[in-house]
């Protein structure tokens, strides 16, 4: 059995060792560029853990594991455009290093990349493979656009905002449980159970990440802290805490949200500090634990032995502590 760090260090070899060797350089530079400087790497791990609950060879997948994580990285390039982002993992993003165009080709052929690397499973996988990963990535572009449709309403209900999420992050940590556990054999209530371990741990994901953005330490966060105050995203904070403000308080968020212009550090530091008095971190916290907890309830429902759990849980467990 594997350990979530020897796995993720075998997936970050597996990723630098691919060579880029077609033209033009401009196209493939942004790609390696982006692929080369880190991240949590949660999708290929999630998928080899799942895999590993059932069999011993987790570096025979290895290629479709990281064609989630090319798939991720090509949402970042463009999710970052979209958000306006100019810090990833620490570093510029594409469109702030190169430009626009840049992060939409370089983006478009990961992609495309990533439905490579999915086609080196065994071929008697392929085609549930395949149609899963693509319902997959139809639902998370539906997901992206859902949270840029809120970004202009006021009206965004907490039920609306966890379909969102659900759809635009947690459906990717679910397909990656799923596929580890179709390309071992696993029985299928074991893949659904899985798949639903990896939706629920990927809205505990997904809130934190709200939650950070707000709340993380911007030495190791490694984005902009702030970013979805500034562009109004309707996160589980921001609908809350309008649902929760008191008259005046209302009346102040009304005013950031709807400014046009205005100082970003001025309106960050306005905002958070309404969260802080309405009581929204903690709200955020229980929250998150919530999910966390739904996770487990379907990982104990998985038909293995107990033992074997054990790396996934940790690795689980350590996800809900993170700071980046
Ligand atoms: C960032 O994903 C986008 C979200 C779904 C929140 P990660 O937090 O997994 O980013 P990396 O890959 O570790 O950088
Ligand atoms: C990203 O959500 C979801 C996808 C990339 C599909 P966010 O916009 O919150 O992710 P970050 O904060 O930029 O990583
Ligand atoms: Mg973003
Ligand atoms: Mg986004
Ligand atoms: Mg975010």
């Amino acid at each position: 059995m594997l350990t979530a760090s020897e796995i993720q260090n075998t997936v970050n070899e597996y990723l630098n060792k691919l060579s880029y060797n077609r033209k033009p350089a401009s196209l493939y530079a942004p790609i390696q560029y982006v692929l080369s400087m880190g991240g949590k790497r949660i999708r290929p791990v999630l998928m080899l853990l799942s895999y590993n609950l059932y069999k011993n060879d987790p570096e025979t997948i290895l290629s479709t594991a990281c064609a989630l994580e090319t798939y991720h990285n090509y949402t970042l390039l463009h999710d970052d455009l979209m958000d306006n982002a100019d810090v990833r993992r620490g570093h510029d993003t594409v469109h702030k290093k190169w430009n626009a165009n840049t992060a939409i080709l370089s983006g478009d052929s990961m992609l495309v990349m990533a439905y490579e690397r999915i086609m080196q499973c065994d071929e008697d996988k392929l085609r549930p493979v395949l149609s899963l990963f693509t319902e997959t990535a139809l639902e998370i572009g539906e997901g992206q656009q859902y949270d840029m449709d809120f970004e202009t309403r006021n009206d965004v209900t907490e039920d609306e905002y966890i379909e969102m999420i659900r759809l635009k992050t947690s459906v990717l940590l679910a397909c990656a449980m799923k596929m580890g556990a179709i390309l071992a054999d696993a029985p299928a209530e074991d893949a659904e159970n899985l798949y639903k371990f990896g939706e629920q741990m990927g809205l505990a994901f997904q809130l934190q990440d709200d939650f950070l953005d707000v709340y993380g330490d911007p030495k190791v966060f490694g984005k902009a802290i702030g970013g979805d105050i500034t562009s109004n995203k309707k996160t589980y904070m921001l609908i809350n805490a309008y649902q929760r403000a008191d008259a005046d308080q209302r009346v102040e968020l009304d005013k950031w949200l709807g400014l046009d212009k205005f100082d970003k550090q001025e309106k960050i530091k306005a905002v958070t500090h309404l969260y802080d008095t309405i009581g929204i971190k903690h709200l955020c916290e229980e929250k998150i634990a919530y999910y966390f907890s739904e996770a487990n309830r379907y990982l104990n429902k998985v038909n293995v032995a107990e033992n074997s759990k054990y790396n996934l849980k940790y690795f689980a467990e350590s996800l809900m502590k993170r700071n980046y």
